[in-house]
This record gives structure tokens, sequence and C-alpha cells, in this order.
């Protein structure tokens, strides 16, 4: 009872606090008590007619939660969604309630741009929306505990059930139980003077492995946690739950029950703001191939929000297994797909001894390394209109800046000679690509140059992310085998 009482007696002095001053309300929502959650008698009235709908907690943000779950609802008090209703209110946009919907917990009914009150009601839930206006003391109440996006906003409604909760949970966020709805979409949905949002952007990206990038369904979840790699070590790029179990400390040791696309909780931690835009981990990315002429420059560091994409994005093979591929061949020839992290930085690729290699290119000037070229975002009321860069595609407009007026990203024909290159390289070694990591076909020689190749290739930018160590890479192989090749031809070294 004593609790019960210091409960409503704080949110008391909470509501009569904010509703009584205009502006800033500080960036903390209701500290709540710690310790035990108090039993159900203690959430304050609860709806009268008994109906089977499931409610808001009282004390909805995070007070029914702390006592419990301290380490998330802390986390969560520094993220914007914690602020999102103070944001409104500097704005004085608190009363619009199409602005409102999207930035409280629980308002489930229909609003029109403009409205200040509610005309379509929705389901009786305890949400935010069911109290507005407020008229009493009670109304007031919850409508300050709902404000902000708080865990049910996410989580779903838990009022008759704390105890016994039965919390929403989705580590993809994109396909919930199967259904297309995502947590995030309902919120972050608004779309741009060009139509696309955020979660619009996503579907075509290559994050979302169902669908190509013009939209056409190619597989459905089931064959993708059957095929996709989701598993073991492979998990840790190819799916949403891998990723967080590998680089977010509170998951370590954790062993997920199922797999997830990579989706929007995958980058982003709703319960954390420690890094930029509450990114899960910007760490530094070390090159696993570490040739011994530039062992300090193997790691990518300090590009702030770029850092997350190359903790996939690298090459993962150790020295080890590039000097085997070389001496043996091997079945997956070259670095993993995914070494544009390395062809950034300008290392990665195996080098031929005797060679110099040019590593240092102008983009990686870039602030934020691959976010730069690949997420351009513009922002609410810019005059080019909203885009939010979550299609994780290279665009145009980022390369303008400095190119100025390309409509191309074949800048100065760039991408063309690193193909033309690579036509002369292949030619040279005198083997089809697909047959490089062939030990029975090629020889250690044409797999030495052989590697500059598939390297370039499997970057996949032609040459873009790092023009000078591509062209590098290639024309050293291209001296190294075709030097080789007139030896040979001369009697000079034994022909195979
Ligand atoms: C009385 C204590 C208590 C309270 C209050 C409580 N929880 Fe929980 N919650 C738990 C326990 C215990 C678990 C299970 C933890 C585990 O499995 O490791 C859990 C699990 C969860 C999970 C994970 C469920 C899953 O399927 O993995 C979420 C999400 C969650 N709670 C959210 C909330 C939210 C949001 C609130 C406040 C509205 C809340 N909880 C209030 C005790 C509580
Ligand atoms: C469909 C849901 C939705 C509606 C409707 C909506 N917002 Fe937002 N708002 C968001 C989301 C999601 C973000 C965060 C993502 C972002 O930055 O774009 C946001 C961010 C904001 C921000 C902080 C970031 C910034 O751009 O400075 C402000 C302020 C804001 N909205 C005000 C408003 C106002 C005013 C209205 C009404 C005219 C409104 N919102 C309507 C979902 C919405
Ligand atoms: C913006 C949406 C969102 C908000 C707000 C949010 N959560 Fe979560 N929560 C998620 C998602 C998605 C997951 C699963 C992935 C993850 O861990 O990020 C999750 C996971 C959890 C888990 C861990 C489940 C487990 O065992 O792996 C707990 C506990 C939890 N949330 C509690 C809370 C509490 C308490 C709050 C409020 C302070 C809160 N969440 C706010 C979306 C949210
Ligand atoms: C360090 C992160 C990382 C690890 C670990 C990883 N991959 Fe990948 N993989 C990627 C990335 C990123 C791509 C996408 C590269 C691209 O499209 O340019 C990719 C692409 C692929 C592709 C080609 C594209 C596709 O989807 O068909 C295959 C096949 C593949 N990975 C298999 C595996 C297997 C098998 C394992 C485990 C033995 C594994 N990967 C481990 C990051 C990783
Ligand atoms: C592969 C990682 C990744 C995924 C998946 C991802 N994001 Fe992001 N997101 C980022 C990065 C990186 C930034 C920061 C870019 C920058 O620095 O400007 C960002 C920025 C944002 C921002 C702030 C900028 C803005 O757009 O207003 C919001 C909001 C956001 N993401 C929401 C989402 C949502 C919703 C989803 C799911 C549809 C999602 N993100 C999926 C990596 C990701
Ligand atoms: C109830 C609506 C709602 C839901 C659900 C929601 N968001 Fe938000 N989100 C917002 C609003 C509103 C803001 C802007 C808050 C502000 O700054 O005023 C925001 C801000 C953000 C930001 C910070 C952007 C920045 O500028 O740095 C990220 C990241 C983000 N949301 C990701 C997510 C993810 C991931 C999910 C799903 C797990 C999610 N949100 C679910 C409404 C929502
Ligand atoms: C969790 C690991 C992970 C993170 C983080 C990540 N990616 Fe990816 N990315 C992948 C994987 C895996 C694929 C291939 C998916 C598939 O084919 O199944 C991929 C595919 C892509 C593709 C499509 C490639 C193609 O061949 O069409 C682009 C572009 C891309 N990612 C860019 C980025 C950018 C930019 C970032 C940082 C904002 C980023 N990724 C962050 C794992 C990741
Ligand atoms: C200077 C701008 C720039 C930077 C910086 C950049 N990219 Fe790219 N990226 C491109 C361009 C241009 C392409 C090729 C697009 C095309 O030709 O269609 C590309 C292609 C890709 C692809 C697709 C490859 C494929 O097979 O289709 C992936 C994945 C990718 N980049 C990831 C990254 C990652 C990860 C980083 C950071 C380590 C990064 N990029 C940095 C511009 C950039
Ligand atoms: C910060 C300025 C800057 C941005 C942004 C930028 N570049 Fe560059 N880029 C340069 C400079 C300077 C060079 C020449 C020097 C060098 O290669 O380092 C160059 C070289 C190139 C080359 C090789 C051309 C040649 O003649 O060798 C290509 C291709 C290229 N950039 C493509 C792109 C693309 C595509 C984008 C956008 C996705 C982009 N760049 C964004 C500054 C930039």
């Amino acid at each position: 009872m004593v609790k019960r009482l210091m409960v409503l007696v704080l949110a008391l002095c909470l509501a009569v606090a904010f509703f009584g001053c205009e502006g800033e309300q500080g960036p903390e929502g209701p500290a709540g008590p710690q310790g035990e959650a108090g039993p159900m008698g203690d959430q304050g009235p609860q709806g009268e007619d008994g109906k089977d709908v499931p409610e808001y907690t009282y004390g909805g943000n995070s007070e029914r939660c702390v006592g419990c779950h301290e380490s998330a609802v802390e986390g969560w008090m520094h993220t914007h969604h914690a602020e999102a209703y103070e944001d409104l209110v500097a704005e004085g946009n608190e009363t619009n309630l199409y602005c409102v919907k999207c930035h409280v917990t629980g308002f489930d009914a229909e609003v029109a741009y403009g409205d200040t009150e509610v005309t379509t009601p929705g389901p009786d839930m305890h949400g935010f929306d069911d109290y507005w206006p407020p008229e009493t003391a009670e109304d007031s109440m919850r409508v300050e505990m709902l404000a902000g996006v708080g865990c049910e906003s996410c989580h779903g409604p838990m009022g008759t059930t704390i105890y016994d909760h039965q919390p929403m949970v989705s580590y993809e966020t994109h396909y919930n139980d199967g259904h297309p709805t995502t947590v995030c979409a309902k919120c972050h949905s608004q779309a741009g003077d060009d139509g696309t949002t955020e979660m619009e952007e996503w579907e075509l990206s290559g994050h979302n492995a169902l669908k190509d990038r013009e939209g056409n369904e190619v597989m459905t979840i089931e064959e993708w946690r059957e095929e996709h790699f989701t598993e073991g070590s492979c998990g840790a790029c190819h799916s949403s739950e891998g990723f967080i179990a590998r680089w977010d400390p509170d998951y370590a040791g954790w062993e997920p029950h199922e797999r997830n696309l990579i989706g929007c909780v995958t980058c982003h931690d709703p319960h954390e703001a420690n890094n930029i835009h509450h990114l899960r981990s910007v760490d530094d990315m070390t090159v696993n191939y570490d040739a011994e002429v530039v062992a300090d420059e193997g790691t990518m560091t300090g590009y702030g929000s770029g850092q997350i994409c190359a903790q996939c994005h690298q090459g993962r093979r150790d020295t080890d297994n590039v000097v085997g591929q070389i001496e043996n061949g091997y079945a997956h020839f070259g670095p993993h797909h995914s070494n544009q992290g390395d062809m950034f930085l300008g290392i990665g690729s195996y080098e031929i001894e005797g060679y110099e290699y040019e590593r240092e290119a102008v983009h990686q000037n870039l602030e934020r390394g691959c976010v730069d070229c690949h997420m351009t975002m513009r922002g609410h009321g810019d005059p080019a209109g909203w885009k939010g860069g979550h299609d994780f595609y290279p665009a145009l407009e980022a390369c303008q800046g400095c190119h100025s007026g390309t409509d191309t990203f074949d800048v100065g024909g760039g991408q063309t000679e690193i193909e033309e290159l690579m036509e002369q390289l292949i030619t040279a070694i005198g083997v089809n690509a697909d047959d490089l990591g062939d030990g029975d076909i090629t020889t250690p020689e044409q797999r030495m140059a052989g590697y500059a190749y598939a390297f370039v290739h499997d970057d996949g930018s032609h040459g873009a992310h790092n023009p000078v160590y591509a062209r590098s890479l290639l024309e050293n192989a291209i001296d190294f085998i075709s030097t080789y090749n007139a030896a040979r031809d001369a009697g000079e070294i034994a022909n195979k």
C-alpha cells in the first residue's frame, strides 16, 4: 500500500510538473520505484468493462518494467524514443494528433492531419488516445505515462498479464510470426516526397534476401532459414541474431532459437543509445589477412556510423587460408564475397613479393566511409524530398559533390578501366575465371596472379571503392604473370 501511494504521488507530481509548465521536461521519463514491481492490484484503475482486450500497463512507459528490467529501461531512457513527445512539445505540436500518434505509446485511433480530437476511436486499450484530451487527473497521469515511444510501443500492451507477460519480441522486426508487419514500420513509415520510407527502402535492399532489387519474391523465409548460411560462424553476418550475439556484449554466449533476416534491430538497438543513431556496434574492423608489409594499416577505425557495414562486409580469410589457396587451390577461391572493407582500406588481397602496392585513395577521407556513398540521406523539409538511404545502394548524389555533374558511377571511365584490366589479367592467366581455384587446372603462379582477379571481382564496385588499390593489384598481377609466361615460353622455366 505504501508503495502504491508512492507511485501515485510521484506520478501526480510529474503530471502536474509536466502540464503545468511550458516546454522543457527533463530528458528522463518517469523514474519509477526501484525493486520488484508491485502486485497487480497496485496498477491503479483498470478498465471496468472487463473486455478481453490487451491493455497498456498503468505506468506504461517504463515504470512497470524497471524493477525487473533495469538496464533495458536505463538504456532506453537515453534514446530518441524516450524524448519523442518532448520534441513535439518543443515545437508546439503536442495537440496535433496526427503527429502525436507516432510519438506516443498505444495510440490506435484514426486521425487526420490537424485533428485535435479523436474522431474515430480504436479499441479501448488504455493507450494514449483513450485519455485524450485529458480532463481528469487520471487522464493527465495516463497521458503523461504514455508520452514518448515506450517499451509497450514495441513489446505490445501487457497491462493485465505483467506477471505472466508475453511480450512481443522480434529480432528481425520485418516478419513477425510470418506476417509482413513490423514493430518499427508502423511509425517509421512516413513517406517522403519521393514516396519511400525506411521500411520500403529496406524491402528492396540486399539485406532483404527474400526479394530482388525489383521487389520480386525470390524465396520464402523458411527456404532462407534452411539454405542461407544462418547457423554457426556464418550466422554472425548472415542473420540478425548471429550478428547481435557476436557484437552486442549483452548477448554474449546467447544461443538463439530462431534466425531472421538482417533488419532494423540487427543494426539499431532500441535499448541503448551509446552510439550515433542507436547503432548496435561501431567497433573497429581488422582485416584478417595480414600481409606483413602493412600490418599496421589493416584496421578500419574512426568512420562513425560507417563502421557497422565493415563488421560484415570484410574478406574474412586469414593468412594461413590465403597461403593455402595459393599453394594448393581452393573451391571457394579468393576472399569471401564481402571484401568491400578490405578493398576500401587498400589491404587484404594476396600480394606478390617484389611488387609495390598503392593503397591510399581519396575516398578513404570520407568521414563515414561506406555510409557517405551508400546511405545518402535527406532530412524532412529538404527541398529535394526525404530520403532515408536504407536501400543501402550507392546514390549518384553522393558522388556529385566531388565529381561534379557525373551521371554515372563510371567516373572518368574509372570502372571501365578496371574491367579492362581484369579482362587482360584473366587472358594472360589463360583459364576461365571459374577455374582459378582448381588445383588440377591451375599452377601456383596462375593462382598468385588470379587472387587479384578474384579480389577485385568479389568487391563488386569495379574499382570505385578504391580505384588506386584495384589498379595496383591488377597491374602488378598482369606484369607478374606476363613476365612469368614469357620466361616459360623462352624455356627459362620448365613448362608444365
Ligand atoms: C515482475 C518482474 C517483471 C516485470 C515487472 C516485467 N518483466 Fe519482462 N520479464 C521478466 C522475466 C523473469 C522474464 C524472462 C527473462 C528470461 O527469460 O531471461 C522477462 C522477459 C521479458 C522479455 C523477453 C521475452 C522473450 O520472449 O524473450 C521482454 C521483451 C520483457 N520481459 C519486457 C517487459 C516489459 C516491456 C515490461 C514492462 C511493461 C516487463 N517486461 C515487466 C520479468 C518481468
Ligand atoms: C507516421 C508516423 C509519424 C508521424 C505521423 C509524425 N512523425 Fe515525427 N517522427 C517519426 C519518426 C519515425 C521519426 C524518427 C525518424 C526520423 O528522424 O525521420 C520522427 C522524428 C520527428 C522529430 C525529430 C527528428 C527531426 O526530424 O528533427 C520531430 C521533431 C518530429 N518527428 C515532429 C513531428 C511533427 C511535428 C509531426 C506532425 C506534423 C510528426 N512528427 C508526425 C514518425 C512520425
Ligand atoms: C523501438 C522498439 C522497442 C522499444 C521502445 C523497447 N524494446 Fe525491448 N526489444 C525490442 C526488440 C525488437 C527486441 C529484440 C531484439 C533486441 O534485443 O534488440 C527487444 C528485446 C527486449 C528484451 C530482451 C529479450 C531477450 O531476452 O532477448 C527485453 C527484456 C526488453 N526488450 C525490454 C524492454 C523494456 C523494459 C523496454 C522499455 C524501457 C523496451 N524493451 C523498449 C524492441 C523495443
Ligand atoms: C564476416 C561476415 C561474414 C561471414 C562470417 C560469412 N559471410 Fe557470407 N557474406 C557476407 C556478406 C557481407 C556477403 C554479401 C557480399 C556482397 O553481396 O557483396 C556475403 C555473401 C555470401 C555469399 C554470396 C551471396 C549469397 O547470398 O548467395 C555466400 C554463398 C556466402 N556469403 C556464404 C557464406 C558461408 C557459407 C559462410 C560460413 C562458412 C559465410 N558466408 C560467412 C559476410 C559474411
Ligand atoms: C545494415 C544496417 C542497418 C539496417 C538493417 C537498418 N539501419 Fe537504420 N541506419 C543505419 C545506419 C548506419 C544509419 C546512420 C546513417 C548516418 O550516419 O547518417 C541509420 C540511420 C537510421 C535512422 C536515423 C536517420 C533517419 O533516417 O532519420 C533511423 C530512424 C533508422 N536508421 C531507422 C531504421 C529502420 C526503421 C530500419 C528497418 C526498416 C533500419 N533503420 C534498418 C543502419 C541500418
Ligand atoms: C510508436 C512509434 C515508433 C515505433 C514503434 C518505433 N519508432 Fe523509432 N522513432 C519514433 C519517433 C517518433 C522517433 C523520433 C523521436 C524524436 O527524436 O523525437 C524515432 C526515432 C528513432 C531512431 C533515432 C533516429 C536518430 O535520429 O538517431 C531510431 C534509430 C529508431 N527510431 C529506430 C527504431 C526501430 C529500430 C524500431 C523498431 C524496433 C522503432 N524505431 C520503432 C517512433 C517509433
Ligand atoms: C549483419 C551483417 C551486415 C551488416 C551490418 C551490413 N551488411 Fe550489407 N549485406 C550483408 C549480407 C549477408 C548481404 C547479402 C545478403 C544475401 O544475399 O543473403 C548484404 C548485402 C548488401 C548489399 C547488396 C549487395 C549485392 O550484391 O547486391 C549492399 C549494397 C550492402 N549489403 C551494403 C551495406 C552497407 C552500406 C552497410 C552498412 C550501412 C551494410 N551493408 C551492413 C550483411 C551485412
Ligand atoms: C566512394 C563511394 C563509395 C564508398 C566509400 C563505398 N562504396 Fe560500396 N559501392 C560504391 C559504388 C559506386 C559501387 C558500385 C555500384 C555499381 O556499379 O552499380 C559500390 C558497390 C558496393 C557493393 C555491391 C557490390 C555488388 O556486388 O553489387 C557493396 C556490397 C558495397 N559497395 C559495400 C560497401 C561497403 C561495405 C563500404 C565500406 C567499407 C563501401 N561500399 C564504401 C560506392 C562506394
Ligand atoms: C570526397 C570527394 C569524393 C567523393 C564524395 C567521391 N569521390 Fe570518387 N574520387 C575522388 C577523387 C579525388 C578521385 C581521384 C583520386 C583517387 O583516385 O584517389 C576519385 C576517383 C574516383 C574514381 C576513379 C576515377 C579515375 O579516374 O581513376 C571513380 C570510379 C570514382 N572516384 C567514383 C566515385 C563514385 C561512384 C562516387 C559516389 C558513389 C565517388 N567517387 C565519390 C573524390 C571523391
